[in-house]
């Protein structure tokens, strides 16, 4: 496994780091015993960085993680890992609107006690990393959820203070980063959304800004592994993600992706992950793992060769820019 700076903040993490979502729930059967089992196994492999979030099945995945890294510290395994977790807005619009106001969605007493419930679903009396959950553009003049995070981050409790983007506008979490406001940004870079290259990266790299990458594999499909008659569970979001003419027009791209690899002994999920962290703006990739095989495989990418400069450039084609012009389901 090798390691990358986070941003300017003085210490390194792995570069693959491990995606917490779907050992909270949401993606269709997951028992707790293979959950416990990967992260037992990405961590034995040198992963030091874990994402979850208090939305990733009401705390599940939190309380999982805690519970694994209690065992390893009972188990005399005390490597130091660094765990990012997420703070949601007050119930409302998903994104926030143009019309939301942060004070209410973010207010001082609601962060508080989000951040009360995530150290006692990890187990923790501070937080590596808090990250909000969403964000809207409007709020970048006067972002005072910061101001109070800052202040629980002088308190102790938390931490580095970063954001997740909004998928609609990632952004708009550059005057952010520009503001001094955020020590890190969690951003969808992958085969499919590479506009993060255009700006974003750059200005992360510029400010010291750690960069913690989701969706590497856009929920599955750049894996290679899904067929149109792939079927998900009735409680995956990916019967969503992927509804109407979605998967075929992805699967179609995909095949395009996977005849430029073929010779060349990346296989499609290798080269998705070693896509993204080709950036030097990038501390860690987070691929979404949920057993030991994905742990096992996601986590030996790190020591395989870099793609060579001319794939790297080839592979640059299959960018896609989707939801313009009534773009379909
Ligand atoms: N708004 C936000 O802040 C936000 C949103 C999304 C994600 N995230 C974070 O980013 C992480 C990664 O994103 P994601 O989990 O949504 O999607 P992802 O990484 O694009 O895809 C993950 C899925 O791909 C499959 N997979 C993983 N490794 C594989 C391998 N080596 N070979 C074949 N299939 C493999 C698994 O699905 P199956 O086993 O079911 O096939 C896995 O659940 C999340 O876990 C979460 O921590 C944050």
């Amino acid at each position: 496994m090798n390691y990358r700076p986070f941003g300017k903040h003085g210490f390194d993490c792995s570069e693959i780091g491990f995606g917490a979502w779907a050992i909270g729930g949401s993606w269709g059967p997951q028992s707790d015993a293979d959950s416990l089992a990967a992260l037992h196994r990405a961590l034995d492999l040198g992963c030091t960085f874990i994402d979850t979030a208090a939305g990733y099945g009401d705390g599940r995945s939190e309380k999982l993680i805690g519970q694994v890294l209690r065992e390893r510290a009972e188990a005399g395994k005390g490597g130091r890992v660094f765990v990012a977790t997420k703070t949601p807005p007050a119930p409302g619009d998903w994104p926030p609107s143009p019309y939301c106001k942060a004070d209410e969605r973010y207010s001082e007493a609601y962060l508080r006690d989000n951040v009360a419930t995530r150290l006692a679903n990890l187990g923790a009396s501070k937080i590596d990393l808090l990250q909000l959950h969403t964000w809207t553009r409007a709020w970048n003049r006067n972002p005072t959820p910061f101001r109070v995070l800052r202040q629980l981050q002088r308190e102790g409790k938390l931490g580095l203070i970063g954001i997740s983007t909004p998928e609609h506008d990632q952004n708009s979490v550059i005057d952010l980063m520009r503001g001094g406001w955020v020590d890190s940004v969690q951003v969808i870079y992958n085969l499919f959304e590479q506009e993060p290259a255009a700006e974003l990266l750059d200005v992360a790299k510029e400010c010291g800004v750690g960069v913690i990458v989701r969706v590497a594999f856009d929920e599955g499909v750049l894996t290679g592994k899904f067929t149109a008659d792939t079927k998900f569970a009735p409680d995956d979001f990916r019967g969503r993600y992927f509804q109407g003419d979605r998967l075929l027009r992805a699967l179609a791209r995909v095949e395009e992706i996977r005849k430029d690899l073929e010779g060349t002994g990346y296989s499609m999920p290798q080269a998705a992950l070693k896509f993204v962290l080709a950036h030097p703006a990038v501390s860690t990739v987070i691929p979404g793992i949920r057993n030991v095989a994905q742990a096992e495989a996601n986590c030996g990418v790190s020591d395989l060769p870099n793609l060579p400069e001319a794939l790297h450039l080839k592979l640059r084609r299959h960018a896609w820019r989707r939801a313009f012009w009534y773009g379909g389901k």
